[in-house]
């Protein structure tokens, strides 16, 4: 059997995606009822960092221990990675001493380099490019709260970035149609959208924010400026109207979501009153950081 990374969304089929999640809401009922299984007893995971976190290194660390395995954090400036050896031949000399590799890097060849030379599954903890581990988290948030993702309708406000290519093919993947806000010059990168509507997505682009939100199912928003982008960073006047506040929370559906993968800049990209509102879900997005990924780790790993 060919070796099961995680790579994106657009890279594992619909149904293969659908059991992951499956998997994870039975997991997480069974956790949640005191129930231990250890499938991955002996297996180590190696997580390399390449820019900072909170959540995914916290997640994935517990998650692996909950299934009864072992995790290694590496910072790839304490590696020779640092000191540039390659991608490929850390991804041949680490599969030597893991089961599986978890990779938050800042160039997505070098996720894909990874997997190339890996001969153990290789896990994507964000690149610059796309963050799959977050949006299986933010679908099954979702459905624990809504019901089947299918159909709803999803508004991103903001800036066009990682956590959104992957909520574009998510869109494609889940059957949920997305319209995107963004101001010029912050678009999405075209392939994503393009690889969508050529999979049956449903995404939409707006100038106006108002306009893409109203009657959504839920606001979703990240960062102005993410890690590494900041040499592209624009003055904040120009994302103002796109912050998620009460006026543009009260043009979605009443009973709407706010979602955000955090960290969030408040008073920037939204307010307190939103964040801390009836509508955000966002501490059971970073919950569910951990149950997503145990099923994807069960995944990867056949467990
Ligand atoms: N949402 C997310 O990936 O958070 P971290 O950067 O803290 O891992
Ligand atoms: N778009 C953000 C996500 C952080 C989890 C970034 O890449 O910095």
């Amino acid at each position: 059997m060919s070796v099961r990374h995680f790579l994106d969304l657009a890279a594992t089929d619909g149904q293969t995606l659908r059991a992951i999640l499956n998997d994870a809401a039975a997991r997480k009922a069974k956790i949640k009822n005191g129930e231990r299984s250890k499938p991955l007893e002996g297996k180590v995971l190696a997580m390399i960092f390449e820019k900072a976190s909170t959540r995914t290194r916290v997640s994935f660390d517990v998650a692996m221990r909950q299934l009864g395995g072992e995790t290694l954090m590496l910072t790839g400036a304490e590696m020779q990675l640092g000191r540039s050896e390659t991608i490929a031949d850390t991804a041949k000399v680490l599969s030597r001493y893991v089961d599986a590799i978890m990779i938050r890097t800042t160039r997505h060849d070098r996720l894909l380099e990874m997997a190339e030379h890996a001969t153990v599954p290789v896990i994507n903890g964000l690149t610059d490019d796309t963050h799959p581990c977050q949006i299986m988290a933010d679908i099954l948030t979702f459905e624990e709260h809504r019901g089947p993702v299918k159909d709803k309708l999803f508004a991103w406000t903001g800036d066009g970035n990682n956590v959104l290519h992957s909520l574009v093919e998510a869109s494609a993947r889940f059957s949920f149609r997305l319209n995107i806000a963004v101001p010029a010059g912050s678009e999405p990168d075209e392939r994503f959208i393009a690889w969508a509507k050529e999979n049956g997505g449903r995404v939409e682009m707006f100038r106006s924010a108002k306009d893409a939100v109203t009657g959504s199912d839920c606001i979703v928003t990240d960062t102005w400026v993410s890690m590494g982008q900041e040499h592209k960073a624009r003055g904040h006047n120009v994302f103002q109207p796109y912050q998620v506040n009460d006026e543009l929370m009260a043009l979605a559906s009443p009973d709407a979501l706010f979602m955000h993968c955090l960290p969030a800049h408040r008073g920037e990209e939204v307010t307190d009153s939103v964040i801390d509102g009836p509508h955000s879900v966002v501490f059971d997005e970073a919950e569910n950081r951990m149950h997503a990924q145990r099923a994807v780790l069960a995944y990867c790993l056949g467990a």
